[in-house]
């Protein structure tokens, strides 16, 4: 069974569209320097990340968690004329090298990058929210969505990544992070101001659109 899921996995990366070239040096550089490269979104998830802001055709995105900023380089792609990606993190390190590769790439006027705490820094930005993506510690998921539900535009969407937790949210015995999603998923599945759609796609993407 696995077999046959990991061929079509690789299948369907076969047959999607490529990514751009500052995106892969992005994931080249990850691989080769970093152990959590795992957090990383990847090439298939970027896509769909892209293809997701193509559609909406974002004029504000929120992301919580830059990491090394690929998924915020995503979701520049589908941005409207003029359109700008905020995106939050609080490591340092990580954040001179997402800048890095912001600034290398043709979005360099269209993502802002803050560092802090995301529940420090959400409640002081004044925008409107067209897509927001939430990426960031899972015990904080549901304080996440709470605090941008109300600057999400009616219309809007939010994404958030990991929800499946490599299965975890299966077993019984479960950590903190971990209970922290699993009650993250039934929150939203009993939130009747969403309509939702969990995406089994790498490790579990719920995807949002507020009523
Ligand atoms: C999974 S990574 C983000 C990956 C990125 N979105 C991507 O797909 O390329 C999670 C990030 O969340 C950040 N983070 C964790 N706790 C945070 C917090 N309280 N506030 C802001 N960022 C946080 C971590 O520093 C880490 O870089």
């Amino acid at each position: 069974m696995n077999e046959i899921k990991n061929a079509l996995t690789d299948y369907a990366e076969l047959h999607t569209g490529g990514e751009s070239r500052v995106l892969a040096e992005l994931r080249e550089h990850c691989y080769a320097h970093y152990e959590d490269s795992s957090m990383l979104s990847g090439f298939f998830q970027g896509r769909v990340l892209s293809m997701l802001s193509h559609m909406v055709r974002p004029d504000v995105v929120l992301e919580i968690g830059t990491y090394l900023g690929y998924s915020a380089l995503c979701f520049a792609e589908g941005l409207a004329d003029d359109g700008k990606v905020i995106t939050i993190d609080i490591q340092e390190d990580t954040n001179k090298v997402a800048r890095s590769f912001v600034e290398r790439s043709e979005f360099a006027k269209q993502i802002e990058l803050h560092l802090g705490f995301a529940t420090e820094i959400i409640p002081t930005l004044p925008e409107t929210f067209d897509l927001v993506f939430i990426d960031a510690d899972k015990p904080n998921y549901s304080n996440y969505y709470n605090l941008v539900f109300d600057k999400v535009r009616p219309g809007g969407f939010i994404i958030a990544d990991n929800v499946l937790w490599s299965g975890k949210v299966l077993e019984a015995d479960q950590d903190d992070n971990t209970i922290a999603l699993h009650e993250f998923n039934q929150m939203v599945q009993a939130d009747n101001r969403v309509s939702n759609v969990l995406l089994p796609i790498r490790d579990g993407l719920m995807v949002m659109s507020k009523n």
